[in-house]
């Protein structure tokens, strides 16, 4: 069974598209994808031999070895063909936007869901010309994910929105805004202390 942040990431990905899942470790997105909604184009890549291995032999326990395509590959460097939808997931902000700046062939979707400083990660995809479609917060093991899916064109977010996204969850953001209160009380930095202030006026705009 998919992890409930695997689960919303593959919600994501409309029926039948090309889909290429860079960074696949175990391969599980790729392979309950064939087996479970009958894809039958899916590649997933990593930059690791061990850890593609390791990949290998799950999708052969399940005989998908002829509908998975493996690729050992530093994010899109050695990927030849193009994809619909790219999954890149559960690693960090710098991580991801080094796969995507390093890339020539970018698919129309991305569905990115970055470890930490998703600020950052929002501004670079703003830059990139890829605008945010859908954020979907997921809270699992007590932990939040935030899944964000972006498609090729461009947008202007404000301040809040690269700051504290378009997800509007309450919960997570109330639990971000404790986060920060408590760094504020570790380092009295004044540019926190503003977007504490930012973050409290958003939260108070969101409905219950
Ligand atoms: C923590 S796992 C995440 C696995 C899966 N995407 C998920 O969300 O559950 C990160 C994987 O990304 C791979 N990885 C890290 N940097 C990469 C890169 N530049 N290109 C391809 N794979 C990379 C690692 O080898 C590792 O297998």
């Amino acid at each position: 069974m998919l992890s409930l942040r695997l689960q919303a990431i593959a919600e994501e990905i409309a029926d039948n598209q090309k889909v290429i899942d860079i960074g696949t470790d175990h391969a599980y997105l790729p392979i309950y994808l064939v087996k479970e909604r009958f894809f039958t184009n899916v590649a997933a890549t990593d930059k690791s031999l061990a850890v593609l291995e390791y990949s290998r032999a799950n999708i052969e326990k399940y005989h998908l070895d002829k509908q998975i395509k493996l690729i050992l590959s530093d994010g899109f460097a050695q990927v030849k063909e193009n994809y619909d939808v790219a999954v890149i997931a559960g690693m960090g902000a710098h991580t991801i936007t080094d796969i995507i700046k390093n890339s020539q062939n970018l698919p129309e979707y991305l569905i990115i869901q970055s470890n930490n400083n998703l600020p950052f990660l929002r501004r670079f995809m703003e830059k990139k010309e890829y605008k945010i479609i859908k954020e979907k917060v997921v809270y699992e093991k007590g932990k939040y994910y935030i899944i964000i899916k972006y498609q090729k064109g461009k947008e202007i977010l404000t301040a809040d929105l690269r700051d504290f996204g378009k997800n509007y969850d309450k919960k997570y953001l109330q639990a971000l805004l404790k986060k920060n209160q408590a760094n504020y009380l570790l380092n009295k930095d004044e540019s926190l202390a503003k977007i504490i202030k930012r973050l409290q006026k958003f939260i108070e705009k969101i409905p219950d």
